[in-house]
């Protein structure tokens, strides 16, 4: 096993037998899955009924509108890495509170740190709010944001285009932005221009 997967290994276990404030509620902690070696990384807010029963993130039915909008570009959920801000189901999915994103905080950042993706994509305000707080999702959805050396493109949760179906097309059109978008990020590196300040758009 590599170094990369033997950490992750690791990780996904503390994940798996970690204690918190919503583990005595749900089932079962679900870490992310699906690629380590992806471009992109995708961030919901927190496991659901379907995901709590089954300990794999994004596999009711908002993850299967996120695999309907990977088919789009070319993509199958196993191409990228998928996870959430919390691991653990709240009760009755009602949003997760701060104290709880906090619990979590330590499971995202090494997540991240592990895979070091290009691209960070936040579905929803949840995952919005812990990398760029003072925006909203209905604002800066289909732009993308660099902070420090981590470059966020913000999009609508998919269970959001679920619940008002007016926001599907527009869910599609901005994942058709993600190849674009990872293109562009490469054509960056290789020139190193200097040309995405911090919080600079780029679409
Ligand atoms: N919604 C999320 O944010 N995450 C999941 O894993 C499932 C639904």
């Amino acid at each position: 096993m590599s170094d990369k997967s033997s950490q992750f290994a690791k990780l996904v276990a503390e994940i798996k037998s970690h204690h918190c404030s919503l583990r005595g509620g749900c089932q079962q902690a679900v870490p992310g899955d699906g690629n380590i070696n992806s471009p992109v990384v995708f961030i919901g807010e927190a496991p659901g009924k379907m995901e709590d029963e089954l300990g794999h993130p994004f596999v009711g039915s908002a993850g299967k509108l996120l695999a309907e909008a990977l088919s789009t570009i070319g993509w199958q959920r196993e191409d990228i890495y998928i996870t959430n801000v919390v691991k653990c189901r709240p009760p009755e999915n009602r949003d997760p509170l701060p104290e709880e994103v906090e619990e979590h905080k330590s499971f995202l950042t090494r997540e991240l740190a592990l895979i070091q993706p290009k691209l960070i994509v936040l579905l929803g305000r949840h995952a919005l709010h812990w990398f760029l707080p003072a925006e909203k999702i209905s604002e800066i959805r289909g732009t993308a944001k660099r902070r420090g050396n981590q470059i966020f493109f913000p999009i609508y949760h998919p269970a959001a285009a679920l619940y008002d179906p007016r926001l599907r097309a527009t869910l599609m059109s901005d994942f058709k932005k993600i190849p674009i978008l990872l293109g562009k990020i490469d054509q960056l590196s290789e020139t190193k221009s200097p040309t995405l300040s911090v919080q600079s758009s780029i679409f």
